[in-house]
């Protein structure tokens, strides 16, 4: 170290001088941002986390130090000490903090030279994401990315410090654990010392959390990884945070309040927006029959309307059968898009068939009100004038329709009515609309396993008033779980538990868990369950999601530090990877290659 280095103490940040500051000695370290010789006078953009200071190099100030200054470029890290002075009337910059001054340099300190970056270090960047990925720390540095990390701190510095001072404590719990069924795949971890078994990641901290509130924690609380291992999309990592929390002795409505309350803090804190509390509260029914979704998008209206009953015995055999056979038909009004063009509908047809959709029928209303579509033919006069007034038709809509089974349908047309939304800009960006989806069903029948399955998770308490109802018709049971979605996307859920173990039994058993099973994968839950459980209940937000929708991106990669490809990759660090043969050895683990 030279002495110049050890001798140099920063005494600011590159955002913090001001012109009240001019006349003090200074000194400031951080990255060159710009350099910019201007006939003898070398401008650089210093920068650091904070922000950009100007800093100046003027021979007739000091020709060495001019001189070395010479030898600056992109990116490299410098320390600067000199004066503050005033810029020049005609420089002076007000879209900068620091725009009133700069700072004229006696001393220079390179502390290290860097390569020309691969892209940038700007918010407009041209370089695609895996390039990104791949030098995630250069990325770290442009302000967008910058701040949404920051603006990720501050949240949860709010959320614990709301949490804390309702008497939440935190509480680590283990990632090397055995599998809690979220719904997702595990990820696996070999135990070296105990040959041919496996941790399972925890895909969230579930059961620990009702361990703690049987050990009578009271209120629990953790920013925490999980672990899933499934089909990754823009607001899905295989690694993701949760805001997790759980409480003893009280219901959903006090849970909500608390939930609600830290959103207000961290909404206040990062975006300084004070939200109308409590938020709306829809249930799943009524969210799928006017929505199609149990993650209703509120922003805009276009709701779903069922025509099922009103084309049960048309002529159009596809829309009859389908009602036939219990299915559903289902329509939405695109008010004013009767001028989509042929490409237009079959583009939204295929986006309907993503989601299964067999086709997507369609009635333009023209101008004089007759209608154009493939299917008119086949409606009576009295069939046509009740969808008529049944869908408020008018001159200039098309309406869209889907027949098929009831899930199908509802998925099918509620996102095509959020891609209908999206591409008419109906969307107000500035809107956030938060709403809870409460008495969830208990389970849904899995078609390909030929069982139920859990629609949350099997610890959720069912309804009290539907508890006769469990082994004559669990499809109709109803849950104590809530999900809370903000702009139509998922950012928490949770529910109240169940605290008996007969209860638990019980569920298990509809679910199709034997007794023998149930005590291999929870049996320290239901053995806790027994010991004296107190009612309990709580819910865990997805952290990377909320920050995606407060920073206003499309995707949580742009919110984790240094998040997964599609593919669950890591361009950086290249993981996973192969391990050495010594350590397969080790681990008692024989990779064979499968055949695609
Ligand atoms: P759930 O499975 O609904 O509930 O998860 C809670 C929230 O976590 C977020 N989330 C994800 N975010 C990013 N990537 C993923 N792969 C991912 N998966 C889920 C969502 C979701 O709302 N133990 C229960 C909570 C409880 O009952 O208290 C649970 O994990 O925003
Ligand atoms: P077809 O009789 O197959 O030519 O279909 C006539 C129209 O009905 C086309 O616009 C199809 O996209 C539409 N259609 C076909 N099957 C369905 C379905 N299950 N739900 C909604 N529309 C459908």
């Amino acid at each position: 170290m030279t002495d110049l280095q050890r001798d140099m103490n920063r005494t600011h940040h590159c955002c913090q001088l001001r012109a009240i500051d001019i006349g003090t000695q200074v000194t400031l370290m951080g990255w060159v941002q710009h350099r910019r010789d201007h006939g003898g006078v070398i401008f650089i953009d210093l920068r650091d986390r904070e922000g950009i200071t100007q800093v100046v190099f003027n021979p007739e100030h000091s020709k060495p130090t001019h001189e070395k200054a010479q030898e600056i470029r992109s990116e490299y890290v410098i320390a600067v000490s000199g004066t503050v002075i005033a810029r020049p009337e005609d420089m002076v910059n007000s879209r900068m903090d620091t725009g009133a001054i700069e700072v004229m340099v006696s001393d220079l300190c390179i502390f290290s030279k860097a390569k020309t970056p691969v892209f940038q270090i700007e918010d407009r960047v041209e370089a695609s994401e895996s390039v990104r990925l791949q030098y995630r720390y250069l990325d770290l540095r442009r302000p967008q990315l910058k701040n949404n990390i920051l603006a990720r701190h501050t949240a949860t510095m709010a959320i614990r410090n709301y949490l804390n001072d309702l008497g939440f404590i935190d509480i680590e719990t283990p990632f090397l654990t055995k599998s809690t069924p979220e719904g997702a795949r595990d990820y696996l971890v070999p135990s070296r010392v105990n040959p041919g078994e496996f941790y399972a990641l925890p895909q969230s901290p579930q059961l620990f959390k009702q361990l703690l509130m049987i050990s009578g924690f009271d209120k629990y609380y953790q920013i925490v990884k999980c672990f899933r291992d499934e089909d990754l999309r823009a607001d899905r990592q295989p690694e993701f945070t949760q805001i997790d929390m759980e409480m003893s002795f009280i219901n959903e409505d006090h849970i909500m309040s608390v939930a609600e309350g830290m959103v207000a803090k961290v909404f206040k804190a990062v975006l300084d927006v004070d939200l109308d509390l409590p938020f709306a509260r829809i249930t799943y029914d009524e969210a799928m029959d006017r929505f199609g979704l149990d993650k209703p998008d509120l922003r805009f209206g276009m709701e779903l309307c069922e025509v099922s009953d009103l084309v049960k015995d048309t002529g159009f055999k596809v829309f009859a059968d389908v009602v036939k056979n219990g299915g559903m038909v289902k329509a939405v009004n695109a008010k004013g898009c009767a001028d989509f063009s042929r490409k237009q509908i079959d583009e939204l047809t295929d986006f309907a068939a993503i989601y299964k959709a067999k086709g997507l029928a369609w009635i333009k209303i023209k101008e004089d009100a007759s209608w154009q579509s493939p299917i008119a033919k086949f409606f009576t006069d009295p069939e046509q004038d009740a969808l008529r007034q049944r869908l408020d038709m008018e001159p200039g809509d098309i309406i869209f329709f889907v027949a098929d089974q009831v899930k199908i349908t509802n998925e099918a047309l509620g996102q095509l009515r959020n891609e209908l939304a999206r591409r008419q800009n109906l969307i107000d960006e500035n809107i956030y609309a938060f709403t809870w989806v409460t008495r969830f069903p208990m389970m849904e029948y899995d078609e390909t396993e030929k069982r139920y399955q859990a629609l949350h998770h099997p610890f959720t308490a069912p309804c009290e008033e539907d508890l006769d109802k469990l082994t004559t018709d669990p499809l109709a049971v109803k849950s104590r779980a809530y999900d809370l979605v903000l702009n139509g996307i998922e950012i928490g859920g949770g529910s109240i538990r169940i605290h008996s173990s007969e209860l638990q039994e019980k569920i298990l058993n509809c679910l199709g868990i034997d007794k023998k099973e149930a005590n291999e994968k929870f049996g320290f839950l239901l053995n806790a369950l027994e010991s004296g459980a107190p009612p309990h209940g709580g819910l865990a937000f997805g952290l990377d999601r909320l920050m995606m929708l407060l920073c206003k991106e499309d995707s949580i990669r742009n919110v984790i530090a240094f998040p997964k490809t599609q593919k669950a990759t890591c361009l950086l660090t290249e993981a996973p990877s192969v391990p050495s043969h010594a350590q397969l050895q080790e681990l008692s683990i024989r990779v064979v290659k499968t055949q695609e």
